[in-house]
């Protein structure tokens, strides 16, 4: 891929990270705030945790976006807005095992979205930029193994659908080394694990 395409795919790819974050931080304070019962403080302490990550995220997707000269798109943004609040509220209503799993199932595809904007980011020449988003990778890697366990332990998660199981978290790394040595091309964003 010309470098100046990776680029624009990138930047693009980093304003849906962006917005999916805040997406996401909106959601996990909703069900954290529907945690109430003094029995579910692990729940709100492991949900925090993975809040603040969120966070931090944002921040860190926001300098690259800078680094870039890109800034966020503000109608994804509303957008997100609008999807983690109404995500929140449902958790109200929900009960626990609906979060939980939806959580593990969204984690799995930012797994995936970063180590995509990391192959994008070498491309463009940006081998900084592709380390740090390896690292983010990572970090949803955790994530979506703590959601996973967490709604396994559901009695309803037997009969639940089940997304595809992320590769050994050493295989975010292993596979980008592989693909920078190869010159594959860039894959797809198909939302499942990159093998
Ligand atoms: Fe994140
Ligand atoms: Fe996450």
């Amino acid at each position: 891929m010309h470098p100046a395409d990776a680029r624009r795919a990138l930047v693009e790819l980093l304003q849906m990270a962006y917005s999916g974050e805040r997406a996401a931080a909106y959601a996990y304070l909703g069900h954290i705030r529907s945690l109430r019962r003094p029995a579910e403080a692990p729940d709100r302490e492991m949900l925090r945790q993975v809040l603040v990550e969120e966070i931090q995220h944002r921040r860190i997707v926001r300098s690259m976006l800078r680094s870039l000269d890109a800034a966020p798109d503000e109608r994804r943004e509303r957008k997100m807005r609008r999807i983690g609040l109404t995500i929140g509220a449902l958790c109200r209503v929900t009960g626990w095992y609906g979060p939980m799993y939806g959580a593990g199932r969204l984690e799995s595809r930012n797994v995936v979205e970063y180590e995509v904007a990391a192959r994008l980011a070498h491309q463009a020449g940006c081998d900084e930029m592709a380390h740090r988003l390896l690292e983010l990778a990572e970090v949803e890697w955790d994530h979506e193994r703590k959601f996973r366990e967490r709604a396994s332990s559901h009695r309803f998660w037997r009969v639940s659908p089940h997304w595809a199981a992320p590769a050994p978290r050493s295989d975010i790394r292993a596979t980008f080394h592989d693909f920078v040595r190869t010159d594959k091309p860039v894959p797809a964003l198909r939302w499942t694990p990159l093998r």
